[in-house]
């Protein structure tokens, strides 16, 4: 089941934004043209991601500066994985399914 979460022209913007989607706060980032959710209560000590930056294709965390993947959540140098979403992009519109995905934490 797909939710709907943005307008890609808007994520094109800001690269990227805070939703919610159910119950969750989600957070969307662009990045080289691939949208990616991820959780957005980071693993570490919950400080939001979205407003974080990036960095080298990385999800900078505000709170520590962990690097996250955008696609599979992994930090870097870190025993932790943030909580990711699948995403679809269908005419300008960006879809969440509201399923989380935990990628495992071991490399
Ligand atoms: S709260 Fe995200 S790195 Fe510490």
């Amino acid at each position: 089941m797909w939710v709907y979460a943005a307008e890609l022209a808007e994520l094109a913007r800001r690269k990227k934004k805070r939703v919610t989607i159910g119950e969750d706060a989600v957070a969307l980032f662009l990045v080289d043209g691939e949208v990616y959710a991820l959780a957005d209560v980071c693993v570490h000590k919950g400080r939001s991601l979205s407003r974080g930056t990036l960095w080298r294709a990385s999800v900078i965390c505000p709170g520590h500066q962990w690097a996250f993947d955008p696609e599979t959540g992994r930090a870097e140098d870190q025993d932790a994985c943030q909580p990711t979403y699948a995403v679809e992009v269908r005419d300008g519109k960006v879809f969440v399914d509201p399923v989380q995905r935990v990628t495992s934490e071991a490399t």
